[in-house]
């Protein structure tokens, strides 16, 4: 029988701020899915936190896109919230965008990672989360792990990874996605996904067998709702060993601090900084940009772990460059590069500022008209 590994995740409202879950509302969440394993729902199931994000890991047996699995999450989030609401808590239900549920979580709000697989006889497994940034953070993660022989070894090494990996990619704009073959096509992969705003790696798939490899999560709140309303936190499972990375390859991808978008009021650029669980709060300016890795194996649907994977003194050097790399942004202020471009403003306040300034604009060429007629006056005035 297949199993599905279900990721799904929202931010509920937090403490002080944007900085960290609550433990009475990861509590409420348990409940939730302690009730639903009880019932047969799922068969098991882990609830953490990276910084404000609250994050389901469940398995079971009832493929993608289940119509209980989501409605036992989307309980789960609204029982957190009633707790988050009860205690005052920053932006309660912030992530949730509908009061309605309707077949599946999809649109509306939460993050939702989710492969269905034929368990090999170990299933070892990765599910990264991260909190102050967007989906496409994981592209170049991805793109080290399956498509880099100076990240993965195994690329060359190991002969059912020989032959490469597809990409599925995804134009979130669009709705639209492609599946390009790397090695062969890599340049396209990168002139797609050298733009993670707009195309996110959703799945990558092994191309010996058309097994699944990753899968992340794509949904872009301000796209959904319109307006501004908190980044889109991303997760992604990761397969390893066994023809996938290894799980140090896994890992090496994220051995360089770089840069993603999603820091402070979602609006700025920072390094994406690898960190333990108990690091797991975002505090400098909102951050930096946080990330966790979970390490299971998974047997009949049962989960075994998690190990916290970048809990180690071997990233102590990666977490140094992403502090000296937050403090070279973080002094150029409001401007750009550190400061999102425009088109990723859109849904901020910031609009706002043009629209009001907007009657105070002149025309350059009105400008220079007014100019000439101050100089010619003044220079009447000398005579
Ligand atoms: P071990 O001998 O520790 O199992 O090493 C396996 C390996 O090569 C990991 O990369
Ligand atoms: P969250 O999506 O983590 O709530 O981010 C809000 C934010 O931008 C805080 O600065
Ligand atoms: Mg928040
Ligand atoms: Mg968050
Ligand atoms: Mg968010
Ligand atoms: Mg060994």
């Amino acid at each position: 029988m297949k199993t599905t590994i279900s990721v799904i995740k929202a931010d509920i409202g937090s403490l002080a701020g944007h900085h960290v879950v609550h433990p009475d509302t990861m509590a409420a969440a348990n409940k939730v899915l302690a009730e639903a394993k009880k019932q047969n729902i799922i068969i098991d199931y882990y609830v953490t936190n990276v910084g404000d994000d609250l994050e389901l890991i469940m398995t079971h047996n009832r493929g993608e896109l289940d119509t209980k699995v989501h409605e036992t999450a989307w309980e789960a989030f609204k029982e957190a919230t009633k707790v988050a609401k009860d205690l005052g808590l920053y932006a309660a239900g912030q992530d949730l965008l509908s009061d309605t549920f309707s077949g599946n979580l999809k649109g509306m709000g939460p993050g939702i990672a989710e492969m269905e697989i034929e368990e090999r006889p170990a299933e070892p497994f990765v599910v990264f989360m991260a909190d102050k940034t967007e989906p496409g953070a994981f592209n170049y993660p991805q793109y080290k792990m399956f498509a880099d022989p100076f990240n993965t070894a195994g690329l060359v090494i190991d002969p059912t990874m020989h032959e490469g990996f597809k990409f599925e990619v995804l134009d979130v704009f669009e709705g639209e996605s492609v599946i390009l073959n790397s090695p062969e096509e890599i340049y396209d992969i990168l002139g797609l996904i050298g733009t993670p705003s707009k195309y996110v790696i959703r799945r990558v798939y092994r191309k010996a067998d058309n097994n699944i490899g990753a899968v992340t999560s794509i949904e872009r709140l301000n796209l959904i709702a319109g307006k501004y309303v908190g980044k889109d936190d991303p997760v992604m499972i990761i397969r390893v060993q066994h023809g996938f990375p290894a799980l140090g390859e896994a890992l090496e991808a994220f051995s360089f601090p770089y840069l993603v978008p999603g820091w402070m009021r979602g609006s700025h650029y920072g390094p994406i900084m690898p960190v333990s669980q108990r690091d797991a709060r975002a505090t400098r300016f909102d951050g930096p940009p946080r990330l966790i890795g979970l390490g299971f194996n998974v047997k009949n649907g049962r989960l075994v772990g998690p190990t916290d994977l970048f809990d180690d003194p071997a990233f102590d050097e990666t977490r140094r460059l992403a502090e000296d790399i937050a403090d070279y942004m973080r002094r150029h202020g409001p401007f750009m590069p550190h400061r999102l471009e425009p088109s990723e403003m859109e849904y901020t306040t910031l609009p706002l500022i043009t629209e009001k300034l907007k009657p105070r604009f002149k025309k350059e060429s009105d400008v220079t008209k007014a100019k000439r007629s101050i100089y010619e006056n003044t220079s009447q005035g000398t005579d």
